[in-house]
């Protein structure tokens, strides 16, 4: 490989990102602190604060299943999750073995103290029952994998690697991994083979965990590793990006950089369309590419984010909002965003990045584009000026369509925990 490609890139310093995955951490056990019961207040993927993992049951991939502190929750297209159990507890993986859609594997709490061991769900994840405690138990698995190859074995992580041959039922130690692991996948190649993405590099062991060799020869501390079935890896690299390569560990290529500083720490290609991949950020949200991980955008109002509605709100903020807003959201006064108007009231923001429109859901723009500002009476309710809930759609497809990785990963809620 050419010494000068970016890609064969040098040791880059231990990033403020892998500090939020310790964040993500801690939050995980705040949540732990709060019953796991399904209160009925979450309704829509967006209010999931953290995915442990993602799998595309069956042939219907327009639904999928998510492990969270909920248990295992089915998706919609739409956004909107149905909590599967709510007996699971807090699953912090997912996994399916190959052509068994109702057959899931997982692992977590059950409680703030009490971990699950390796639960199983022959029914789709509504009901589940332990099937081992792990090597020296009961494990709390943070990340696991299914050969593709040879579905009898699968491979766990805490702190030490584990390997099971007889489907999860008994389990070995395979030692502790280089560096502290965040994410393993299964070759698609090899059944003995498995890769790690650590706070040290991408690494890959041949003999189920016991030794490990550099997979990327950069020593980039990586969030997130994915396997395809036919033998393309996946991972994330800080310093770099999303980047893949063919397994064992070559020809690597870089998909993308448009991060904005955040990081992809799961990563789940749709089955029936390679080029749709859903990945968890490391702000917990879920997000969605259509070109193969190119360019993303947040799972949060997925579906009106099309090229049409994109078109149509542009054509509607030109008409009727740049005159205040500015130029593509920048704002009224981009070179003073403190300006205030004649009765010291603020002028109007900016919508693109540069200011906080991005800490607001979707439904809370589309409620201030219709109903106005309460603060503000220029911010007219644009209701009464004839734009309909679907223009409020297309204005909101268009504004976020002007907004980088991070801030549609920090979008709503979750902006609290994404200052930096
Ligand atoms: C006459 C000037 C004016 C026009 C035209 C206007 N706005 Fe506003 N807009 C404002 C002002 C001023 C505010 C700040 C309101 C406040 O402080 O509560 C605002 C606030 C907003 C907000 C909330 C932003 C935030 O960060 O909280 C959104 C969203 C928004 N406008 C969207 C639109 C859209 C979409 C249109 C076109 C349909 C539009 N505005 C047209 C002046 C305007």
């Amino acid at each position: 490989m050419d010494a000068s490609n970016p890609l064969n890139g040098e040791t880059s310093p231990a990033p403020k990102s892998l500090m939020r995955l310790k964040q993500l951490a801690a939050i995980l056990v705040l949540l732990l602190v709060s019953p796991l019961a399904f209160a009925g207040e979450v309704t829509f993927m967006h209010q999931i604060q953290r995915v442990g993992g993602i799998v595309f049951p069956g042939s219907d991939t327009q639904k999928f299943l998510v492990a969270t502190g909920y248990g295992a929750l089915s998706v919609e297209p739409n956004g909107r999750v149905t909590q599967l159990s709510n007996k699971a507890g807090f699953l912090t993986e997912l996994m399916a073995p190959p052509s068994s859609p109702n057959i899931l594997f997982s692992s977590g709490y059950r409680s703030k103290t009490k971990k699950l061991g390796v639960i199983r769900s022959d029914d789709g994840g509504v009901s589940w029952s332990r099937i081992s405690n792990g090597a020296h138990g009961p494990v709390a698995f943070h990340s696991m994998a299914i050969s593709p190859i040879n579905p009898a074995t699968m491979y766990g992580a805490e702190t030490d690697v584990q390997v099971s041959h007889d489907h999860g039922k008994t389990w070995t130690s395979r030692g502790e991994p280089p560096a502290q692991l965040f994410d393993i996948a299964a070759s698609a190649k090899e059944p003995k083979t498995l890769y790690a993405a650590t706070r040290t590099g991408l690494y890959r062991s041949a003999d189920e965990g016991a030794s490990w060799n550099l997979a990327h020869p950069g020593k980039h501390p990586a969030p997130m590793v994915h396997v395809t079935p036919d033998g393309k890896i996946y991972a994330f690299l800080y310093g770099l990006g999303l980047v893949v390569g063919d397994e064992p560990g070559s020809a690597w290529q870089l998909v993308s950089d448009k991060f904005a500083g955040r990081a992809l720490i799961d990563l789940a290609i749709d089955p029936a369309d390679p080029q749709r991949m859903l990945a968890v950020a490391d702000t917990g949200a879920m997000m969605q590419s259509r070109d193969s991980g190119r360019n993303w955008h947040s799972f949060e109002g997925q579906l009106d984010q099309t090229p049409a509605r994109i078109k149509a709100g542009r054509e509607l903020y030109n008409e009727n909002c740049q005159a205040c807003h500015g130029s593509k959201g920048i704002g009224e006064k981009p070179d003073d965003p403190g300006a205030t108007d004649e009765n010291g009231l603020p002028l109007a923001p900016a919508l693109d990045d540069s200011a906080h429109g991005w800490h607001h859901g979707d439904a809370q723009l589309r409620a201030t584009i219709l109903n106005g500002s309460p603060r503000n009476e220029r911010m007219i309710p644009w209701k009464d000026q004839g734009l309909s809930d679907d223009d409020a759609r297309n204005l909101v497809a268009y504004i976020k369509s002007l907004w980088n990785f991070r801030s549609q990963a920090c979008q709503g809620s979750r902006h609290m925990r994404c200052m930096h």
